[in-house]
């Protein structure tokens, strides 16, 4: 995939809506501000509703694609016809993020995040329109000059090049045409279609002089590419199918980044108004200037992408770990640490830089400002993480590439790669970066092979059968309106079976016993979405039952059933009765209530920047996630079942409604920035907590009953847990410890009120019959120790004191061979002593005998080694152990042929 820089902003709704004509009267033209809202307020003149950014976080519909990479994905069910679009005409600045060419980084043009400039057409148009607006918005509102503007097409695309003769005036042998010219799918499948790409030629001086030099030419930074329009037109399944969409599409995207370098006539988009700020925080940190060293300069502009990159990241959720995007995070994380390096930059330089970037960018990233704590302490905590692990990591890499070496080796093996991943915290692409500055290579294969190992251990082989079911279900969806939900309103409702599969195939009859997956026309099951787990219950006629036992929504639109047929069967086709189970819903509801009231308790106890990372919502108990660095005090978890019941004691009511994405945000509702919304939300208030919301809830907040909760504790770095019950759980969960309470006390012959306090008594009673055991345990060990002096046996002239003695602990045992010594004067003394399975012993021999040749720890050894166990080494006194004690006495009985 070609680099295709393009920028999308969060249209914050601020920024005045301009004219063609003002826009080019705006002040300070050619700020990047400027190139956004010019672009926004072009498409808006042209009758295309602008719709924010989305989150880098995406819809969780496809696990292939770990984050936003293009504006055109939350347009997909609008291109798939599987949802309406609020408008057949869209434009948007989207947040990008692309791992794609990280390696490229630190080049003139290359970016891992990015802002990509688009505009939509869900049916509305076509490539003429598209190619039209292109031209139009390039030459006329930004001024490019036509002559530096090359547009290359799809080689098969027989329709584009006319548009660009007729429209631009540029003959068919100046359009290159381009086998890359296709874009899509963003994940395993989806939309695609072939596309026109417009390069801006930068000069002849930027080029590779070569007579085949053209756009695409990858000698040479001459062409740039600028703007991708793709033409929309097909659907392409996982296995490389291809289908003709409903209605063709248009999904454009323009490089914010690089349109400034042209339009700011630079020769990086490092030196736009986008990155010098940052480019600059960095040198200062590093005591360098931009422009003076070449390997210097790439360092700083890589490290400047790369903490741009992770201020994003961190601001939409992304927490660093070892998988999917938080693996990502982890890893932009640690090569911008060890370019860091290479300038000398010392300490959290990411941290420290992140408010420049937050700064820099607030103006139209609003949420970054609000974010602020939170972006830099997970950066922060991060980089310190890695700071402590990379000198280790390094120095062994280092050590291994120099034995490799000189052994003549090229090839740094698979599992040395995985190890220093793995216990190291190196990433496999770091190992690869310092291996190629040795001109060495890792062994891919090896490391993929080490780590599949690793995780299918893990797992023990599981695989999830229902993500290979992806594909039936795109296919199901694509054939069927949406399922219609009814559950808000009730538990029951009347439909028809529309769709099935039975082992992951599609189906036209279940029987039971057979497991299967159903779909109906319409539903009160819910679909676990949000946190909120999928519902349980019955689906039924007169011909077959089957028990659902769980909800899922595999792709848009579309309610799926798991379960199995408990008797008869049931067809496609068949009038059904679907019925939930009300209890559960019930418990589910009160749940999810709660965790709305414990959301808004959070903010106003703890501060507006707590943010929910994740909740779970299910029958037996509630979960909530959010940010904080430090556990919560007991006064602070007081308050908040304190707030939270005295929210469920108002007995509010439940009110919701749906308005479009931007009201509902601007009258201040809660929307977790991981989630991305369409742009008709769903608003919950109960009190005075609001939030945006696709959940189920109570009709009134009195029916979430005692809210109780019941640990609270840290997950990740800057994550903390609540767990809460609430309604019939937490009165269980009370009666239970009440319970709980009234047995001690009835054990301990008090009352629960009194039981504190006796059970202090008791705790006192305990230390002081410690301490009088130990006393006369003590003198009994004085008394043993004596009478043992007093009758050593004699080897080879030597005193010889070997016994098992009654000492109760380590210390009592030196403080009787000691004792044993003084008396004894000069001899060897063995002293061992049983206890919790275990045996211990000490040799002691005074310092005549060690310089006469004897070895305490020799003997030490010796005995360790009868034992089943180790002894220690000193020359005069030596300590060793088993943790098997049978051959303990024998042992001891024999000292005196050992020591002979
Ligand atoms: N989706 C197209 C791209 O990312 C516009 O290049």
């Amino acid at each position: 995939m070609p680099a295709k820089r393009t920028q999308n902003t969060s249209a914050n709704g601020k920024t005045a809506p301009l004219s063609g004509h003002s826009a080019r009267k705006a002040t300070s033209p050619n700020t990047s501000q400027d190139i956004r809202a010019r672009f926004l307020a072009y498409f808006e003149e042209r009758d295309h509703q602008r719709v924010s950014s989305s989150s880098l976080i995406p819809p969780s519909d496809d696990p292939t694609v770990l984050l936003t990479t293009a504006g055109m994905q939350q347009m997909i069910p609008y291109f798939l016809g599987r949802m309406t679009p609020p408008s057949t005409r869209l434009t948007s600045v989207q947040k990008c993020f692309r791992t794609t060419d990280i390696d490229e980084v630190g080049d003139a043009s290359h970016l891992t995040f990015f802002e990509m400039l688009g505009n939509f057409a869900v049916g509305a148009y076509f490539k003429r329109e598209a190619i039209a607006f292109a031209w139009d918005l390039l030459t006329k509102v930004y001024q490019l000059p036509p002559d530096r503007l090359a547009p290359t097409v799809h080689p098969d695309d027989d329709e584009a090049p006319g548009y660009w003769q007729e429209i631009a005036g540029i003959p068919a042998d100046g359009i290159t045409r381009l086998e890359d010219n296709w874009w899509g799918p963003p994940g395993a499948s989806g939309p695609c279609g072939p596309d026109s790409e417009i390069y801006y030629d930068r000069g002849a001086e930027f080029g590779c002089g070569e007579p085949d030099c053209a756009p695409g030419c990858d000698r040479c930074e001459r062409y740039l590419e600028i703007w991708n329009l793709v033409f929309m037109q097909y659907y392409q399944d996982t296995d490389g199918t291809r289908t003709l969409l409903k209605q063709p599409n248009i999904d454009t995207g323009m490089g914010l980044e690089r349109l400034t370098m042209v339009l700011q006539g630079k020769n990086s988009v490092f030196e736009t108004d986008l990155f010098r700020p940052i480019i600059d925080k960095f040198a200062t940190l590093a005591h360098t200037t931009y422009g003076e060293n070449a390997e210097h300069d790439r360092a700083l502009r890589v490290i400047a992408d790369h903490g741009r990159a992770l201020v994003f990241l961190a601001g939409d959720g992304v927490l660093p770990s070892n998988t999917g995007r938080g693996y990502i995070f982890r890893r932009v994380l640690r090569r911008a640490v060890r370019y860091g390096k290479m300038l000398g930059l010392e300490g959290l330089f990411l941290a420290e830089a992140a408010d420049t970037v937050i700064d820099l960018m607030r103006g139209h990233y609003e949420e970054l400002v609000t974010r602020r704590d939170q972006i830099v302490d997970v950066i922060s905590t991060e980089e310190r993480r890695f700071n402590q692990t990379l000198t280790a990591g390094l120095q062994l890499l280092t050590r291994e590439l120099d034995a490799l070496a000189k052994a003549g080796k090229r090839e740094v093996p698979g599992e040395l790669a995985f190890k220093l991943y793995d216990t190291h915290g190196f990433p496999v692409e770091l190992t690869a970066e310092v291996a190629r500055e040795r001109g060495m290579t890792v062994d891919r294969a090896g490391y993929d092979g080490a780590m599949q190992r690793q995780q299918d251990q893990a797992q023990g082989g599981h695989v999830f059968v229902r993500e290979h079911e992806e594909e039936a279900w795109t296919k199901v969806s694509n054939a069927l309106p949406t399922t219609s939900f009814t559950g808000y309103e009730g538990t029951l409702g009347s439909s028809e079976v529309v769709a099935m599969l039975v082992n992951g195939k599609p189906a036209d009859e279940a029987s039971a016993p057979q497991e299967a997956a159903l779909v109906l026309a319409a539903t009160p099951f819910y679909a676990e979405a949000g946190g909120q787990m999928g519902d349980h219950g019955v689906i039924g006629s007169q011909t077959g039952i089957f028990q659902v036992s769980d909800t899922q929504r595999p792709v848009p639109g579309l309610i799926v059933h798991y379960g199995k047929m408990i008797e008869g069967h049931l067809r496609v086709g068949t009038e059904v009765r679907a019925e939930v189970d009300a209890n559960r819903r019930r418990a589910i509801m009160r749940n999810h209530s709660a965790t709305h009231l414990l959301h808004r308790a959070l903010k106003d106890i703890l501060g507006e920047q707590v943010h929910q990372q994740g909740s779970l919502v299910a029958p037996d108990r509630l979960r909530f996630d959010f940010n904080m660095t430090r556990p919560m005090t007991v006064e602070e978890l007081r308050e908040i079942d304190r707030h939270v019941n005295s929210a469920v004691l108002a007995n509010s009511v439940v009110h919701t409604e749906t308005m479009p994405y931007r009201e509902a945000v601007a009258t201040g509702a809660m929307a977790l920035f991981s989630e991305k919304y369409g742009d008709t939300v769903r608003v919950v208030t109960m009190g005075t907590s609001k939030e945006l919301c696709g959940g189920t809830h109570v009709a009134a907040t009195g029916q979430i009953g005692l809210y109780l909760t019941t640990q609270e504790a840290g997950t990740a770095a800057g994550i903390r847990r609540v767990e809460a019950l609430t309604g019939t759980g937490a009165e269980t969960f009370v009666h239970r410890r009440n319970d709980l309470v009234s047995n001690l006390a009835g054990r301990l012959q008090t009352t629960p009120d009194a039981l504190a306090d006796r059970v202090r008594q008791l705790q006192d009673e305990l230390a002081d019959a410690r301490r009088s055991l130990n006393n006369i345990q003590r003198s009994q060990a004085r008394e043993e120790a004596a009478r043992l002096a007093a009758s050593p046996t004699e080897v080879n002239g030597v005193p010889l004191v070997a016994a098992v003695v009654s000492a109760p602990d380590t210390q009592a045992l030196q403080e009787m061979s000691d004792a044993i010594r003084n008396r004894l004067g000069s001899g060897v003394i063995l002293l061992a002593r049983e206890g919790d399975g275990q045996a211990q012993f000490i040799v002691t021999i005074d310092d005549a005998l060690t310089k006469r040749g004897l070895h305490a720890g020799k003997i030490a050894a010796v005995v360790g080694e009868r034992l089943g166990g180790r002894g220690g080494v000193r020359p005069d006194s030596a300590q060793g152990g088993s943790k098997d004690v049978r051959n303990l006495r024998s042992t001891i009985a024999e000292a005196r042929a050992l020591l002979a």
